[in-house]
C-alpha cells in the first residue's frame, strides 16, 4: 500500500450525501485501520460558514453512537478540519488548499508523497466549476509524485448530449484514472461476487446462455417514497435515479463475457460491450408508474408525470442473449425493500413428472436485506409417494459468515478510490453506452408520450407490470 500524506476533501460537507454516507464510510475505514492518524487529514468543505466544532457536531449525529466506539468517535472527529468557501471563486479554494499544504507540510517526510482525494458529494451542476477551481488552485503540486483524484456521484447528466457535455468539461481538466464514478451499487456484496459465481464456477459456464435461460430479472423495490427529497426526484424519475445506472451495471455484470483478466479496462472493456449491444426499446416493452400522494409533496408540481416505478426489458443482441428477455423494474413506495436478480431456467423438455407447474429452476441473488443466493430446484417430495415439490438450495450470508461483516457500499468504494483501483467505477465509455440506451426514452417520457400509471403506496405496483412479466414469459414460482 502506499504511504505518505493523505488528504481527503469532501466538497459539499454539511449536505446529505455527506453527512449520511461519506463521513460515516470514513470513519468506518479510520475504525478499520485503513487510515492512519499520522497521515490522513479530512476537509470538509462547503458554502455555510461553521468552525471545525460545529462540522464536527453535525457529523456526529451520524456516526455510531455507543459507549465503545465514543473515544473511536471523537478520535476521527478530531481528523476533520472545516474551510468554507464559495464553488464558483478562487478565494474558497485558495484556503482550501493553504490548508491541505500545511497538513502535508506538518506530515511528509522528503521522501514521502502527498495524496489529495477530492470527493464531490455536489450536485452534478457544480461539477465543472467545482473541477476548474480545484484544478487550478489545489491540485497536488509536489514533485515527489503522488496524486490528485476526483471522485463523482451520479446523476451524471439527464441524457446523452447533457452526460457528454460533463464528461467532456471534466475530462478537460483531469485524466480519465483520476476521475471515480461512483455506483454505489458496484459496491454491494453480492455485485461483487458476480464475477466469481459466474467465472469461477464450472457449474454456471454450460448454462449461462439463451439455451437454458428463460428471462433475467433485476428488481429494485424500496417501501417508501421519496420523502423530502421530492423536488429532486422530480427532475429525475425512476429510471434516471436507480434503472440507467445501479440496475443497468448489474445488468452488465450478469450477461458480460469472461474478462481477460481482472484488471480494471478488461473488465470494463467487456461491460461496455455488453451496453452496446442493447438494441432500441420497444414501447410496448415499459411499464410507468407513480404512487398516489406522490405529489402532496408541496416541491413536485402537481400536473407532473415523473415516474416513480417502471418496468423496462432490454434485449441483448449477441450470441449468448439473443432472445432472452432482460427485465428491469423498479419502484418507490413499494411493498417491501428489497433488490435482487432472479434468473429463470427454461422448462425441462420431455419433462416426465408433469411438475412444470410448480415452477422453473430460478438462481435468485438476493442484494439486500438479507443477503443470499438461492436456487429453486424441484425435489422429490420427502415419503413413500413419487410425488415432486420445489425446494431450494439456500446460501444465507448472515448464517453462513455470520462472524464477518459485511461492509457498505460506499466503504469498499472509497477504498479503491485511495488504491487507485478503477474496477468498481464507471468509465466514461461505459456511462455514454448506457445513456444511448435510454435517452431516446427518457425524452418521450419527457415529452409526455408515455403516461405514468397510478399504483397504491405499499403496492406491488401497476398491474400492467405484472403483465408485461408474464407476457415476457416469466413464470412465477412458488416458495420464496
Ligand atoms: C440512490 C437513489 O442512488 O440509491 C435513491 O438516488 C435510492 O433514490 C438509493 O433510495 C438506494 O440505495 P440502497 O443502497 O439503499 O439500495
Amino acid at each position: 500500500p502506499e504511504t505518505g500524506c493523505l488528504s481527503i476533501i469532501v466538497l459539499g460537507a454539511s449536505g446529505d450525501l455527506a453527512k449520511k454516507k461519506t463521513f460515516p464510510a470514513l470513519y468506518n475505514l479510520y475504525r478499520q485501520g485503513f487510515l492512519q492518524s499520522n497521515e490522513v487529514h479530512i476537509f470538509g468543505y462547503a458554502r455555510t460558514e461553521l468552525s471545525d466544532d460545529e462540522l464536527r457536531d453535525r457529523i456526529r449525529g451520524y456516526l455510531p453512537q455507543g459507549k465503545e466506539v465514543k473515544d473511536d468517535v471523537l478520535d476521527f472527529l478530531q481528523l476533520i478540519k472545516y474551510v468554507s468557501g464559495s464553488y464558483d471563486a478562487p478565494e474558497g479554494f485558495q484556503a482550501l488548499d493553504k490548508a491541505i499544504s500545511e497538513h502535508e507540510v506538518s506530515t511528509n517526510s522528503a521522501e514521502e508523497s502527498s495524496r489529495r482525494l477530492f470527493y464531490l458529494a455536489l450536485p452534478p451542476s457544480v461539477y465543472p466549476q467545482v473541477c476548474k477551481m480545484i484544478k487550478s488552485n489545489c491540485t497536488n503540486k509536489t514533485e515527489l509524485g503522488g496524486w490528485t483524484r476526483i471522485v463523482v456521484e451520479k446523476p451524471f447528466g439527464r441524457d446523452l448530449a447533457s452526460a457528454e457535455e460533463l464528461s467532456s468539461q471534466i475530462g478537460e481538466l483531469f485524466e480519465e484514472p483520476q476521475i471515480f464514478r461512483i455506483d454505489h451499487y458496484l459496491g454491494k456484496e453480492l455485485v461483487q461476487n458476480l464475477l466469481v459465481l459466474r467465472f469461477a464456477n464450472r457449474l454456471f459456464f454450460p448454462l449461462w446462455n439463451r439455451d437454458n435461460i428463460a428471462n433475467v430479472q433485476i428488481v429494485f423495490r424500496e417501501d417508501f417514497g421519496t420523502e423530502g427529497r421530492g423536488g429532486y426526484f422530480d427532475q429525475y424519475g425512476i429510471i434516471r435515479d436507480i434503472i440507467q445506472n445501479h440496475l443497468l451495471q448489474v445488468l452488465c455484470l450478469v450477461a458480460m463475457e469472461k474478462p481477460v483478466s481482472l484488471t480494471p479496462e478488461h473488465i470494463r472493456d467487456e461491460k461496455v460491450k455488453v451496453l452496446q449491444s442493447v438494441v432500441p426499446i420497444k414501447d410496448e416493452e415499459v411499464v410507468l408508474g407513480q404512487y398516489e400522494g406522490y405529489k402532496d409533496d408541496p416541491t413536485v408540481p402537481n400536473c407532473s408525470n415523473t415516474p416513480t416505478f417502471a418496468t423496462v426489458i432490454l434485449r441483448i443482441h449477441n450470441e449468448r442473449w439473443e432472445g432472452v428477455p432482460f427485465i428491469l423494474k423498479a419502484g418507490k413506495a413499494l411493498s417491501s425493500r428489497k433488490a435482487d436478480i432472479r434468473v429463470q431456467f427454461k422448462d425441462v423438455p420431455g419433462d416426465i413428472f408433469k411438475c412444470q407447474k410448480q415452477g422453473r429452476n430460478e438462481f435468485v441473488i438476493r442484494l439486500q436485506p438479507l443477503e443470499a443466493m438461492y436456487m429453486k430446484l424441484t425435489v422429490k417430495q420427502p415419503g413413500l409417494e413419487m410425488s415432486t415439490v420445489q425446494s431450494e438450495l439456500d446460501l444465507s450470508y448472515r448464517e453462513r459468515y455470520h462472524k464477518t461483516v459485511i461492509p457498505e457500499a460506499y466503504e469498499r468504494l472509497i477504498l479503491d478510490t485511495i488504491k487507485g483501483d478503477q474496477q468498481h467505477f464507471v468509465r466514461r465509455d461505459e456511462l455514454k453506452a448506457a445513456w444511448e440506451i435510454f435517452t431516446p426514452l427518457l425524452h418521450r417520457i419527457d415529452e409526455g408520450e408515455f403516461k405514468s400509471l397510478p399504483y397504491k403506496p405499499g403496492s406491488r405496483g401497476p398491474a400492467e407490470a405484472d403483465q408485461l412479466l408474464e407476457r415476457a414469459g416469466y413464470v412465477q414460482t412458488h416458495g420464496y
